[in-house]
């Protein structure tokens, strides 16, 4: 991996002007992204502040962003269990691949409290999440969402898997 993003600095996201958020998130995700099924998930919360980062690069440059939102697994007998939604992770085409996409998740990971580690949760490719930060597939098999998805790509990571529910619906934390 080229290490530019250890020269780069981590920000939260709340510093940063949210229309360049969305001119990031346009050019990583496309316009269309907003009618994806993880939008749906969270649609009506708000995200994480203290889990949500920014990276600079260099220059100043804003060059990628992650955000985390409150989501819950509602299980068979209707009983919810918190969880957080990881995503977008985006980082400008141009400067992909020098490590700004691993910085920004360990910057989250490393801001999640031990003492109460919710399951975080992901649509992304496992070849990556798999790979660098040990997300699993397999957990979520019987796991529905709101809107279509790739069955291989909802992915979870949790300290103690085997507190996942086997059956539930994905949707956001509400009161
Ligand atoms: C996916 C993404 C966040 C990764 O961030 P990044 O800064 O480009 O990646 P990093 O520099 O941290 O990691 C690079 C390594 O991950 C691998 N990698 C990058 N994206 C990958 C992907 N989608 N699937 C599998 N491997 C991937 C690279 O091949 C490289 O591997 P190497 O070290 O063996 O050469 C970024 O490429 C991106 O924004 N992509 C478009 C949006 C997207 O698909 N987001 C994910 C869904 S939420």
């Amino acid at each position: 991996m080229n290490m530019s993003a250890t020269t780069s600095t981590l920000i939260p996201l709340e510093a940063v002007d949210p229309a360049m958020i969305e001119q990031l998130l346009d050019r990583a995700f496309g316009p269309e992204r907003f009618g994806r099924t993880a939008y749906i998930v969270r649609q009506g919360t708000d995200g994480l502040p203290g889990l949500s980062f920014a990276a600079m690069d260099e220059e100043g440059l804003l060059v990628g962003t992650i955000q985390v939102w409150p989501v819950a697994l509602t299980d068979p007998d209707g009983r919810r269990h918190p969880m957080l939604m990881v995503g977008p992770v985006a980082v400008v085409p141009e400067r992909q691949g020098e490590g700004f996409g691993q910085a920004l998740m360990a910057a989250m990971l490393d801001a999640l409290d031990d003492r109460t580690p919710l399951p975080q949760v992901l649509i992304g490719d496992a070849e990556y999440y798999g790979r660098f930060f040990g997300f699993h597939a397999e957990p979520t098999g019987e796991w529905t969402l709101p809107g279509p998805w790739e069955r291989h790509r909802l992915l979870v990571r949790a300290p103690n898997p085997a507190i996942l529910p086997r059956e539930g619906s994905l949707g956001p934390w509400r009161d």
